[in-house]
Formats: structure tokens, C-alpha cells, sequence
């Protein structure tokens, strides 16, 4: 029987993701059955709310939700629904793997860092508060029951997938008490993974070992505003935010969404790659237990991109998104 799942198109290139994965999901005969709905900045400006009450319901049914990109605006304005989202069903465990293709050049051909961000709290609570004119303060949020269950779950994953290391990544040398409650963590916590190396690393000295020699690193776990940046760098080692997926994980709810934004740069351009959106759907199928079917997209995605005929213009090809999903299709 087929599961159900929620789908939502989003904003800029969104829809134009969201029409491309689930073309290969129904080429791939994924056993889904798709709840689609629009949200974000465009259903507001035409319906009045961003993310419309149906919609909320539908995610609260299927509890598994693929995401498009979401705008965001820069300065004033809503506060970021994809936050909103990871904080109202508790998606603490953002997993975004960074895998070198060899289809792809660049400097680097052997990255392989899986990332746990934690998805929850840190300064993403968005507690600023005016002081006076001139005067902000924003307010980091950092407990033990946030940090313990997303530096387990690095530990864990690491375990599953016979993965030899888990490096925490932090500036605890100037905020020694958040940072250095979860530095401390995540030491108590290596101590019961005896078969796991672990070890810690200041987030500016991170930044420039991942440039010089990323293959040093596995599995990386950090909080919030670190995953974040740290995570559009790693993309950059590997050809760009076109080809990292990533799984937004909760006890009761998961979520499943590209790296990457909105794109408002080249939104309906035809020019996006749906690779890492497609890859998310591949992470959603594989959280579901369809492996099979997440492996048929893989190894379909993996051979268009070996061969290079039908590259989007981010991977240096002339492929417009539509051309670069037929191949995939085609292949599948
Ligand atoms: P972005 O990730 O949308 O784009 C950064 C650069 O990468 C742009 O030059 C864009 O064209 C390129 N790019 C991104 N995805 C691509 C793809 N699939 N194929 C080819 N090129 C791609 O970041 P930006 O421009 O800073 O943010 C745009 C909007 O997206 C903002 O409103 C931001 O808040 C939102 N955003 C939403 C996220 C989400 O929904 N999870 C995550 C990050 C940003």
C-alpha cells in the first residue's frame, strides 16, 4: 500500500524542484501517494498565510514532509518558516551529508562529512531583544537535553554506518559556558563510544582545515548557527549547493529539504539543479524503507551525472532543469 506524504512547493525555484522530484518519484514508481500544497511568500501574498491551515494538517497525518525552498526575508518581515517548522515539530537532528562525485571537478575528490546540526534552539530562537536605539541583544539558547540528543544521535549514525569519527565543532574558548556545556557533552557522551574517535575543533580554525584538507573530517556535530555556515562551505567543496540534501529529524515528525534557498536569482530560469532536492527525496525514501526505490533514483542521478551530457549550468553543463530530469528519467 502506498504511504502518504506531504509535499510543499515553496518559493523561487521551489516548485520548479518540487515538479522535478516528484516526475522522477512517480518515473521510479515510489510506492507515495503526494498531499502537495504552496506555501511560503507567494501563498501569502495571494492567499494571506504562509503556510495554509490544510497544509499544517496534512504534515500532522503523514508526519513526512518534502520541502522546497522557502523565502525568508532579509532584515524585517516573518520570521523564517523553515525555522518555524524545525521548532514546532521538534526537528532537532539536521543530517546533511557532503559527498564528493566524481563526475563533479573540483580541487577536492574524497570529501565524505556527514553534518549534525542542532536544529532547535541556539540563536535560531530569534529572542532579540532592544536595549535602546543603539543597542541589540540576541539571546543563544543552549540545554542539555537539546545538545545530548543531537551529539547521541552523531554518535549513533557513526555507528550504523561504520563511520570511525565525530568531531564537535565550537567556539567554547570565548562563550565558555554555552559552547562549553557542549564541548563538555559531547566528551561525556564519547566516552561510551569506545569504537569511535572523537575529537573537537574551534569553529574558525574548522573553517580553514576544511578548505586546506577536508578529508580529515567524517561526521561533524554542532549547533545550530555553526550547521548552518558550515554546511553551505562544505557544499563549496563539492561543486556547490545544487548537490546537498538534508533530513530535518524528530522523534514523531521528519522533514526532508535541499541545503540550499529559495534561489530568487535564478528562479524560473530553468537553470536550477534538482540534484540535492532529489537526493532529499532519496533520504525521505530511505527514512520510509524503500531502499530499493531510493537506490533505483541514485544510481539513475549518479549516471546522468557521470556522464555529463545533461548538466545544469551550476556543474558547468547547458542542461535546463527539465533536460536534466529527463535524462535522469531516462536512465531510470
Ligand atoms: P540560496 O541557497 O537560495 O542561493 C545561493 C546561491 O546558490 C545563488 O546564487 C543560487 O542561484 C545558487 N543555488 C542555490 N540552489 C541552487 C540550485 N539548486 N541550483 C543551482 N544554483 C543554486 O541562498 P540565498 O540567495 O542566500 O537565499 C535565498 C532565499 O532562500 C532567502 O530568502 C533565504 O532566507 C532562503 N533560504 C531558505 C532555505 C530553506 O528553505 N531551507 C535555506 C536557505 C535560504
Amino acid at each position: 500500500m502506498n504511504k502518504i506524504i506531504t509535499v510543499f512547493r515553496g518559493d523561487g525555484i521551489g516548485p520548479e524542484l518540487a515538479e522535478s522530484a516528484l516526475r522522477i518519484l512517480k518515473a521510479a514508481h515510489a510506492p507515495l501517494t503526494y498531499e502537495i500544497f504552496d506555501v511560503g511568500e507567494g501563498e501569502w501574498r495571494r492567499n494571506g498565510a504562509l503556510i495554509p491551515d490544510a497544509a499544517f494538517a496534512s504534515f500532522e497525518k503523514t508526519r513526512v514532509l518534502l520541502k522546497a525552498p522557502i523565502t525568508t526575508p532579509v532584515g524585517g518581515g516573518f520570521r523564517s518558516l523553515n525555522v518555524t517548522l524545525r521548532g514546532k515539530y521538534d526537528l532537532y537532528a539536521n543530517i546533511r551529508p557532503v559527498k564528493s562525485s566524481t563526475a563533479v571537478k573540483t580541487p577536492f575528490h574524497d570529501v565524505d562529512i556527514v553534518i549534525f546540526r542542532e536544529n532547535t534552539e541556539g540563536l535560531y530562537v530569534g529572542k532579540e531583544e532592544q536595549i535602546d536605539e543603539n543597542t541589540v541583544h540576541a539571546v543563544k539558547i543552549v540545554t542539555r537535553k537539546a545538545s545530548e540528543r543531537i551529539i547521541r544521535d552523531a554518535f549513533e549514525y557513526a555507528r550504523l554506518h561504520g563511520r570511525t569519527k565525530v568531531t564537535c565543532v565550537h567556539k567554547a574558548n570565548i562563550l565558555k559556558r554555552s559552547d562549553g556545556m557542549f564541548l563538555e557533552i559531547f566528551r561525556e557522551i564519547a566516552r561510551g563510544y569506545a569504537d569511535i574517535q572523537a575529537d573537537d575543533k574551534i569553529i574558525d580554525n574548522t573553517c580553514m582545515q576544511l578548505v586546506m584538507n577536508p578529508s580529515q573530517f567524517d561526521i561533524m556535530v554542532m549547533q545550530n548557527l555553526y550547521g548552518d555556515l558550515i554546511s553551505d562551505l562544505c557544499s563549496g567543496l563539492i561543486g556547490g549547493l545544487g548537490l546537498v540534501p538534508s533530513s530535518n529529524i524528530g522523534k514523531e515528525y521528519a522533514m526532508f529539504e535541499a541545503v540550499h534557498g529559495s534561489a530568487p536569482d535564478i528562479a524560473g530560469k530553468h537553470l536550477a539543479n534538482p540534484t540535492a532536492f532529489v537526493w532529499s527525496a532519496c533520504m525521505m525514501l530511505e527514512y520510509l524503507k524503500e531502499f530499493e526505490c531510493a537506490g533505483k533514483i541514485r544510481q539513475a542521478v549518479d549516471r546522468v551525472l557521470a556522464k555529463g551530457e545533461h548538466l545544469t549550468r551550476d556543474l558547468r553543463g547547458a542542461a535546463s532543469t527539465e533536460e536534466y530530469v529527463e535524462a535522469v528519467i531516462a536512465e531510470l
